[in-house]
C-alpha cells in the first residue's frame, strides 16, 4: 500500500495549511501519516558537525531519529507550510536542517536516484505577489531532491488573510490535478 507522509509546519492547528493538506489527503489512496514539525523542542538543530559526511546518519541522538525512520518508509513525501517573511516557519527549518544527512550523501557517494514522489503546499497571508513563495518554495525542492522525491507540483494560496479554500475554488482545482499527479501508477510502483 502506497504510504505518503505530511510534513506540516505551523502552531495554527485548523489553519488555512492543514485546510489545504487534509483536502489534498482526501484524495490520495493508500495510508496517510501527519507529521507536524512546529515548535518541536524535543529535536536539537544541525550543528554541523559533518559526522554525516563519512556516515549514513545522524551524530545526534535524539526524536529526529522517528522522523527519519517514517522519512525513509514514505513512498510520497508532502511539505506544507504557511510563509513567515518569505520563507518556512523558522521553528520547521530549525527540525529540517537535519535532513542534512540526506544531503551529504552527494560527499558520501552512493546518493539515490529520484525514486519517489513529492510535493508542496504554501499558504501565504498577504495578496499574492511575484516572489511571495519563492523562499519557501526552493527551500522544500531542494529537501525534496535530497530525498529522492520528484516533485511533482507546489499549490501555493497566496491572500489567506482574506480568503480561505472554501472561497478558492482555483485551488481546489490545482489541489485536485496535484491529486491526480500523486496517484498516477500509484499502486504499481
Ligand atoms: C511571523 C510571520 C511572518 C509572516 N510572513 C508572511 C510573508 O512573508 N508573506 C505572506 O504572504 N504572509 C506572511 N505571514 C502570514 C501567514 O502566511 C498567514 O497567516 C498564513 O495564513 C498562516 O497559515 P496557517 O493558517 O496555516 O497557519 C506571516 C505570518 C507570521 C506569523
Amino acid at each position: 500500500m502506497m504510504k505518503t507522509l505530511i510534513i506540516t509546519g505551523t502552531p495554527r492547528k485548523k489553519g488555512h495549511t492543514i485546510a489545504m493538506a487534509e483536502y489534498l489527503a482526501g484524495q490520495l489512496d493508500g495510508e496517510v501519516e501527519w507529521l507536524s514539525v512546529d515548535n518541536r523542542k524535543d529535536i536539537t538543530p544541525c550543528r554541523d558537525c559533518r559526522y554525516c559526511f563519512t556516515h549514513p546518519k545522524c551524530a545526534i541522538d535524539d526524536p529526529m531519529n522517528e522522523i527519519y525512520a517514517k522519512l525513509d518508509a514514505a513512498d510520497r513525501i508532502i511539505f506544507a507550510a504557511p510563509v513567515y517573511f518569505y520563507n518556512i516557519p523558522g521553528s520547521m527549518k530549525a527540525v529540517l536542517d537535519r535532513l542534512q544527512v540526506y544531503w551529504a550523501a552527494i560527499i558520501r557517494g552512493g546518493r539515490k536516484e529520484p525514486y519517489r514522489k513529492g510535493a508542496i503546499l504554501l499558504v501565504g497571508g498577504a495578496p499574492e505577489s511575484e516572489r511571495q513563495f519563492l523562499g519557501a518554495s526552493t527551500t522544500f525542492q531542494y529537501m525534496l531532491d535530497d530525498l529522492g522525491a520528484v516533485c511533482e507540483g507546489i499549490v501555493t494560496m497566496g491572500g489567506s488573510d482574506k480568503k480561505g479554500l472554501a472561497e478558492r475554488p482555483d485551488v481546489r482545482k490545482k489541489l485536485d490535478e496535484l491529486a491526480e499527479r500523486l496517484c498516477q501508477n500509484g499502486s504499481d510502483n
